[in-house]
């Protein structure tokens, strides 16, 4: 179990920050790594040819690091969407075959898939949430021989829902389909092990649970797609393109691996250092620590909206990192803000409250939430 890391945050005493799943804030030494790429942006001289590399290479090793895959596997992005948009170039999708996705997901994971259907004559196969919570046999029994893309979350970015990867995965592989999986809401807080889930291309953007900048994002692309095609064709992904001096010495080749897929201007000078730094927080405190740490966060958030009436997804369904209050209609449009007036930040997803603890809530910032809630929905 990791001890309270409220230390390493700005965090004030009277801000119940239980919202990671919005956005997270920055760790002080990230912020000063942010600080410092500042300083260096204004004495350019002191940047290399090297530097450019580096600065591209630490991230794809840390983030490597975070799903147990090589590095060279790792392509360096800007947003999801950029690396959903990835995931649709390379796939191939035929006329009546299906793309399957889940009810009320993330749009970012959504509308390339509803664009590529349309353009072959695919059909989208959005799978409902099952009373029951298990959303698995639910995929499951939709995943079939018809299926060309599962394009899924490890759990529900409203509620926190699990999928169980490893099994939607042997059941891509059985039918031969493509398992893209977009880890936004779950890479940094669950384990997640490229080799147990085999996807295809797996996402995220790193400012949530990676407790990165915003715009900065990675892309694992399996070997059987690294021949693809890249959504730019940009100088830095040729190869030899170390090699400033010859760079109009154009080539048809790239760099090897994922690199191919790196988005322009991928060694961003100021966010890589704030995502490297994160990173190696996360790693150093290690993922399965992280999962653990929250989860009787979430547990205890769950016993104390149990006493309240309010249900949450049964635990075997439920992620460690985060949890959907499901209330019994919808909550007032402006309970967002008249928390955040009580130092409390959640957010509302539907007719869920979405909680999101990191390592840096206490007990207290869990209580604060009760009595506002106590308050404001009585
Ligand atoms: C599940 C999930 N995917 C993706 C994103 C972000 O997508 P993009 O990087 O395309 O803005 C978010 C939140 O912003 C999210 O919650």
């Amino acid at each position: 179990m990791i001890p309270n890391q409220r230390d390493r945050f700005s965090l004030p005493a009277d801000v119940a920050y239980l919202n990671c799943a919005y956005t997270a804030p920055l760790m002080k030494s990230a912020e000063a790594a942010g600080r410092r790429a500042l300083a260096q942006k204004a004495a350019p001289w002191q940047l290399t040819a090297d530097h450019f590399f580096e600065t591209i290479h630490e991230n794809r090793r840390l983030f490597a690091r975070i799903i147990e895959s090589p590095a060279e596997h790792v392509a360096l992005i800007p947003s999801v969407s950029y690396g959903v948009a990835l995931a649709a170039r390379n796939i191939p999708v035929a006329a009546g075959q299906k793309i399957v996705v889940l009810q009320d997901q993330f749009p970012s994971n959504v509308y390339t898939w509803r664009r590529r259907a349309l353009d072959t004559g695919a059909a989208l196969a959005t799978v409902a949430q099952p009373p029951d919570g298990d959303w698995t046999s639910a995929l499951l029994d939709v995943i079939d021989r018809d299926t060309a893309i599962a394009a899924l979350p490890h759990c529900h970015w409203t509620d926190g829902t699990l999928i169980d990867l490893v099994a939607v995965g042997a059941r891509c592989r059985e039918v031969g389909a493509a398992l893209v999986v977009d880890g936004t809401q779950s890479l940094g807080a669950m384990p997640f092990t490229v080799a147990d889930i085999q996807p295809d291309f797996l996402i995220t953007t790193a400012h949530k649970w990676l407790l990165g900048p915003y715009s900065f994002g990675f892309c694992y692309i399996a070997p059987r797609w690294q021949e693809g095609t890249p959504l730019e064709e940009n100088w830095l992904n040729r190869e030899g393109s170390e090699d400033f001096a010859r760079l109009v010495d154009y080539r048809d080749t790239y760099q090897p691996g994922a690199q191919r897929f790196d988005c322009g201007e991928a060694s961003n000078f100021i966010l890589a250092p704030v995502a490297a730094e994160a990173l190696r927080q996360l790693l150093a405190w290690e993922i399965p620590a992280i999962a653990a740490t929250l989860q009787t966060k979430t547990d205890a958030i769950a016993e104390m909206a149990s006493e309240m009436g309010i249900g949450t997804a049964p635990p075997p369904f439920r992620a460690p990192h985060l949890i959907g209050l499901r209330l019994a209609e919808a909550p007032p449009k402006d309970l967002p803000s008249r928390l955040a007036e009580e130092g409390v930040y959640v957010s509302v997803r539907g007719s869920a409250i979405r909680v999101a603890p990191h390592v840096y809530n206490t007990a207290a910032d869990s209580d604060r939430l009760f009595r506002a809630l106590r308050r404001l929905l009585s």
